[in-house]
């Protein structure tokens, strides 16, 4: 909250030792970021300024077979090997869902571990609450990849347009949805079988139904509208629709008045209250969201000052969202290692807005 004092960033040692990092779940994003912790690790070195060392990975079966650079000695399923290991300076969460996940983050943060999460549920959760953690513990949270994989949405509306007045957000932000709609509309593929296709790529969530039911999207619109807005709304507060109840006629349909059909996410700041809604949504076939197709997500934004500006890329998936934890775990690793831990976090200011009625 503005005008509280957080005490001065977490004490530690500034000596030029390797970052030890504990990762929580190792699917497919937790995959993907092991693989571009051992493709980059120099670059990663070079631009940290020291080595990233993982030393344990959380899973729940310790047989599943895993990416080939995730060692078997890095492998538990004892949560308290990793919080009972004093080596560890930051914890990866991608392991998903309410709890334990929740339990976890606030137990790393109470040791004064740094923090990195994917995870979107939570963030959209419990994310204020966690943040004044972080800020009290004077280390950082940090959430790239819970909006919109791999596209950098979190750091462009907490740093890049924060001298601006965001007047609105327009978001295709789930993307097994948009590849589901995509092959509907331009294969005439059925519903079910494109989602059975979106779980083995590994877009879809462990329970798919926070995709087609719109509530993935209004979590990242909920996350987006904390960074934008400084709004703390609960994750379920928007009205939601998803898109079960398209058809595959209706996009011949919506083509013969000159629209397809896109899951938007919606947010308007109309003054004393944001208006936000998720829904499918008719939209003009010349629009830059028309064209977004498949697992790619997108979020337009207005703002006063800069007026349009669109972000895109793949919103989903193991390696574009682990770039996203990449980048987090860098800015992290070289705050903490330089001594400066917390800065990102409390640069973050939630406080309170109005939705509007329907
Ligand atoms: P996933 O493939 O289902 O992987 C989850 C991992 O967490 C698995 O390794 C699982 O262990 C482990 N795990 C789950 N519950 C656990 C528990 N109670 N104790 C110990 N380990 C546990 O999920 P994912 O797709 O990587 O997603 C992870 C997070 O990233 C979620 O929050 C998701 O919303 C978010 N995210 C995903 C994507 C994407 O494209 N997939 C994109 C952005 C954000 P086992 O392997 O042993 O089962
Ligand atoms: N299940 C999510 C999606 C993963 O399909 O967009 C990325 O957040």
């Amino acid at each position: 909250m503005g005008g509280v004092n957080y005490p001065p960033p977490a004490q530690v040692s500034t000596s030029r030792k390797p970052i030890v990092v504990a990762l929580l779940g190792c699917g497919t994003v937790g995959g993907g970021v092991l693989q571009l912790l051992s493709e980059n690790s120099e670059a990663l070195k070079q631009k940290i300024g020291v080595p990233l060392e993982v030393a344990h990975v959380l899973v729940r079966d310790p047989k599943k077979s895993r990416v080939a650079e995730c060692k078997d000695e890095w492998v538990t399923t004892d949560p308290d090997v990793i919080f009972n290991d004093e080596r560890v300076d930051v914890v990866i969460e991608v392991m998903g869902g309410e709890n334990p996940a929740r339990n976890y983050i606030e137990r790393a943060i109470e040791k004064k571990l740094t923090v990195v999460t994917a995870n979107k549920l939570l963030v959209a959760m419990h994310g204020p609450s966690l943040i004044e953690q972080a800020k009290s513990s004077g280390v950082d949270l940090a959430f790239e990849a819970a909006v919109g994989g791999g596209i950098p949405i979190i750091r462009t509306l907490r740093d890049a347009l924060n001298g601006d007045r965001i007047e609105s957000m327009h978001g295709i932000l789930n993307g097994t949805c948009n590849y589901i709609l995509t092959r509907m509309r331009d294969e005439g593929a059925d519903f079910q079988e494109v989602l059975n296709d979106a779980k083995e790529l590994g877009y879809a969530e462990a329970d798919p139904t926070l995709d087609i039911e719109g509530l993935d999207a209004a979590q990242k619109l909920i996350i987006a509208c904390m960074l934008s807005y400084g709004s703390s709304f609960a994750h379920d507060a928007a009205p939601t629709e998803g898109i079960t109840a398209i058809d595959s006629l209706d996009f011949s349909a919506a083509a013969n008045f000159g629209f397809t059909i896109k899951h938007l996410a919606v947010a308007r700041d109309l003054g004393e209250t944001l208006s936000l809604h998720i829904h499918p949504a008719l939209i003009p076939q010349t629009s830059a969201l028309a064209n977004i197709d498949g697992v790619l997500n997108a979020l337009l934004i207005h703002g006063k000052g800069l007026g349009p500006c669109m972000l895109m890329g793949r919103g989903a998936g193991d390696l574009p969202t682990a770039v996203s934890v990449v980048a987090d775990l860098v800015d992290v690793a070289r705050a903490r290692s330089e001594g400066h831990c917390g800065v990102t976090t409390r640069s973050v200011q939630v406080g309170s807005r109005k939705l509007a009625p329907l």
